[in-house]
């Protein structure tokens, strides 16, 4: 079962599955499947492969909640039996068109309504959701009393060591992008794109020294801050979702910026280190290192200065820094100011990352730089075998783009043996365009890193319309991959000019939603 067992031969007898793939899988040269480029309104796997839409935008998960819009970052936490479990699921953005009918395309100049803002806050934030394994079959745990949502009026702590923006309670969570899970089973959910929603804040100097704060508005078809003008301070970091008490707390010490996940893992003195990509070109790579076991309330950040090949603290007691920021705080709000101003390295759109269990090296996606030339990303290796190393060393371990079969990673995960999973992210407006078309719909991607067909990679499924695949989760025994099937239909420019029906085929309107894909495929796997 080691990186050099080999893959094997495999044998599948996928007659006997119901006609599910609606493409033929074949086979390179290789002992795996793989699927041609796809571009049906469906979800298409490998035929050793089948899936089931478990929950869908609006489904009921309590007796008052519902599922929210866009999931992406997905977490399995144990349930109360060994068939069940409850299912995190973040729910990054919303669609006007679908979430509140606001639609600026056939109404331009009119501004969104109080009434059509209270409707999208409620979609974004996250969702626990109570589910089990019934048979060959997972369903939703109707009425569990254990389910809740979160949303973008849910009020929550600051933890930080003085006000920000005259509070310490910031309403709501957005732009919850992917996430992390913690040793004391705890959710993390990033913030991202939060700068949709409520605008952001630059910082100038003025000639008496004093900083000048100046408030960007946020971007006209998402625009909130008309009318909850939020501070955009307020938003922008990790949060920490306790499920059992409910509680959420915004972790200021993880500094502020683009948010995509966050990778959890132990160092051997038992406190937690934290691996966060800044997804914007050109951004940073970081590391955060806990001061104390079973908390990530205090501790250093660093950021990846790949250049002098070491982590760079972010330290108010740094006299660079100081000359720069009022305090710790005012830092991690403008970390990426900070960042800039210790030599980190800027990287094309840093993602997630992953670990991989055998080398215990760090994977990081790196969508793509179009401006960069760069337009099919990239993947990195990062070697940290000692996660509280501040030697910091990294190259590139995959360029992605057609000859590699995908482009643009997003999300990552291992499997157990060691098998890289990835996600694609070709932008909805880049699907199917010059440069792209040959790659078809968005993936998910196996790179087995052992064995004969090491480094390979193939397309295992394929995303509807417009959407991305986001949040691979795997059930412990491997045998289920859960996965978000984001934003189909996102280029619809009205309920009557529909790009996508899926999942509900017909004349429905596109819902996201999670699938479980299982099969064969992941049987073998499990036997390497
Ligand atoms: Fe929300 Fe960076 O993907
Ligand atoms: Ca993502
Ligand atoms: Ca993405």
């Amino acid at each position: 079962m080691g990186r050099t067992a080999g893959a094997g031969v495999l044998s599948f007898s996928a007659g006997s599955w119901p006609l599910r793939a609606l493409a033929m899988s074949k086979k390179l040269g290789s002992s795996w499947p793989n699927l041609a480029a796809q571009s049906q309104d469906a979800v298409v796997t490998v035929s050793e492969l089948r899936h089931q839409v478990l929950l869908s935008w609006q489904d009921p998960i309590s007796k008052t909640e519902r599922f929210g819009y866009n999931n992406d970052f997905l977490a399995l936490l144990p349930g109360p039996s060994s068939n069940e479990f409850f299912l995190w699921a973040n729910h990054e953005s919303i669609h006007p068109i679908f979430v509140s009918d606001y639609n600026p395309g056939l109404r331009p100049g009119v501004r969104k309504t109080k009434v059509q803002v209270d409707k999208e806050q409620k979609e974004v934030g996250g969702s626990f959701v109570h589910i089990k394994k019934n048979q060959d079959k997972w369903e939703v745990v109707q009425d569990s009393p254990h389910a809740f949502r979160i949303d973008a009026t849910t009020p929550m702590q600051l933890l930080a060591p003085r006000p920000i923006q005259n509070s310490q309670t910031a309403i709501g969570t957005t732009a919850n992008c992917c996430g992390g899970k913690t040793p004391w089973g705890t959710i993390l959910t990033c913030e991202e794109n939060f700068d949709d929603f409520y605008g952001q804040v630059r910082f100038s100097k003025r000639p008496n020294n004093l900083t000048k704060r100046h408030l960007i508005a946020a971007s006209s078809t998402l625009a909130w801050d008309d009318h909850t003008p939020h501070p955009p301070e307020h938003y922008g970091w990790v949060v920490e979702v306790n499920p059992k008490t409910k509680e959420c707390k915004k972790l200021i010490s993880l500094g502020r910026f683009a948010h995509e996940g966050a990778l959890v893992l132990q160092a051997p003195d038992g406190r937690s280190v934290v691996y966060m990509g800044d997804d914007s070109s050109n951004e940073h790579f970081y590391k955060f290192i806990a001061k104390k076991p079973g908390s990530l309330e205090e501790g250093d950040l660093y950021v990846a200065n790949l250049e002098k090949g070491r982590w760079e603290l972010l330290s108010i007691q740094n006299p660079l820094l100081e000359k720069h920021f009022k305090d710790q705080t005012d830092l991690l709000i403008r970390t990426r100011e900070a960042a800039k101003l210790v030599g980190a390295t800027p990287l094309d759109r840093p993602e997630a990352c992953a670990q991989d269990p055998i080398s215990k090296n760090i994977f990081l996606a790196c969508t793509n730089n179009k401006a960069a030339g760069r337009p099919y990303g990239s993947i990195r290796k990062f070697y940290e075998s000692d996660l509280l190393s501040m030697h910091c060393r990294s190259d590139i371990f995959l360029d992605c783009g057609p000859a590699l079969g995908f482009a643009c990673p997003d999300n990552l995960i291992f499997d157990s043996r060691g098998n890289l999973w990835i996600t694609t992210d070709i932008a909805d407006y880049d699907l199917m365009t010059e440069g792209y078309k040959e790659l078809g719909h968005n993936a998910l991607v196996f790179i087995p890193l052992s064995g004969p067909n090491a480094g390979q990679a193939f397309r295992v499924a394929t995303a509807p319309r417009e959407a991305e695949f986001t949040g691979p989760c795997f059930s412990p025994d491997e045998k289920t991959l859960f996965l978000s099937v984001q934003h189909p239909g996102a280029n619809s420019k009205s309920l009557h000019e529909l790009t996508s029906h899926w999942p509900g085929g017909g004349s429905s309107i596109p819902r996201p939603s999670v699938i479980a894909l299982s099969g064969p495929l992941f049987d073998q796997i499990l036997k390497i």
